[in-house]
């Protein structure tokens, strides 16, 4: 009997009846394990597991897969003891995730907060805003959310540049970011949290985007230097729509809930819900279901994350 643990009693409803040979433990890694914990072979932690989970890893002999319910991993590099396959949720939220970092942009280019500050006053005042036709956009990151992200920006006729670790037809190297941030207008980021991401958006980045320029972040909050920002804000020469900040949640007082030119929300990129048909919920299953099938098949798992480079 394989033993697997997923996060919450509803997935253990639906996995049961479809995996005979298997137990199906509840165990979200918040709360302390349940009895034949040391027994789990493939394990889906839930979305908030406690700061310590990795801990219980020491006595888990049996465990061979770890397949989380998010994209970015970098929580867990470093915890997985090695011979253990970490896996990522890559593809369950890039829809949901592109979909608010256009939502964002657009609002910030049009200006949509003022209107509704101006709706809930009700004052009828109209100034002009902009589109993304022509626009130029860089986007860092051309996986799953910067390719959706860009060819969403395309279609209202903006101009993407894509840039990634690997360059590629039709994608750009990442060491060539600096020549390239003047001559963008939008800065959008979909890279995963790594030790060369971390603090890529410095003060010196930031001074080279011009004027007026629009930085989205629905990535990982510690790729942009948060003070940095902060000072550009307050400057009112930048502007930025953020799904995701450092630190989070973000503390009472902080001076990103009153920079000027700045839209956020609490990091909800891929929180769609249950019943929504877009939610995450239905491709996290399937995903899941996937992966366990391949799994017990000694087939090669989807999402497998390269540790050395860490996603
Ligand atoms: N706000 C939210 O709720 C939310 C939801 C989902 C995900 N996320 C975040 O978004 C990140 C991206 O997700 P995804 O699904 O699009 O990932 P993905 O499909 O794996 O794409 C990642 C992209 O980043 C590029 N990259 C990695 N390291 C880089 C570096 N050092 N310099 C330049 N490019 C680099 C990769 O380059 P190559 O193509 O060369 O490999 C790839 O194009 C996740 O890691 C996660 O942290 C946030």
């Amino acid at each position: 009997m394989t033993v697997v643990s997923v996060p919450s009693s509803a997935a253990c409803a639906l996995l049961r009846p479809m995996f005979e040979d298997v137990t199906v433990l509840v165990w979200d890694m918040q709360d302390d394990p349940p009895e034949g914990f040391e027994r789990i072979e493939f394990m889906v932690p839930g979305h908030w597991p406690s700061e310590n989970a990795h801990c219980w890893f020491t006595a888990m002999p049996e465990l061979r897969v770890v397949q989380l319910l998010s994209a970015g991993v970098d929580h867990w590099i470093g915890h997985v003891p090695s011979g253990v396959t970490l896996c990522s949720a890559r593809g369950v939220h890039g829809r949901a995730t592109a979909e608010l970092a256009l939502a964002g942009l657009l609002a910030v280019l049009r200006d949509i907060p003022t209107y509704a500050t101006q709706q809930r006053m009700g004052v009828w005042e109209r100034h002009s805003g902009q589109g993304l036709d022509t626009k130029r956009i860089l986007v860092i990151g051309a996986g799953d959310i910067g390719g959706r992200f860009a060819s969403a920006c395309e279609l209202f006729g903006a101009e993407t540049t894509l840039v990634a670790r690997r360059p590629r037809e039709g994608v750009r190297d990442i060491t060539e970011l600096a020549t390239l941030v003047p001559d963008h207008e939008v800065v959008m980021l979909a890279v995963p949290m790594t030790a060369s991401t971390v603090g890529l958006i410095n003060a010196e980045f930031l001074a080279a985007m011009p004027d007026g320029s629009v930085l989205v972040n629905v990535a990982r909050g510690p790729i942009v230097d948060t003070d940095a920002l902060v000072a550009e804000l307050f400057t009112r020469r930048l502007r930025a729509f953020l799904d995701v900040m450092d630190p989070e949640p973000l503390p009472a007082n902080h001076p990103l809930w009153s920079a000027p030119n700045l839209l956020l929300t609490p990091h909800v990129g891929g929180f769609t819900g249950r019943h929504d048909p877009t939610g995450w919920h239905a491709r996290a299953e399937d995903l899941v279901t996937a992966q366990l099938r391949r799994y017990l098949n000694g087939r090669e798992l989807m999402n497998v994350v390269a540790i050395e480079s860490g996603y």
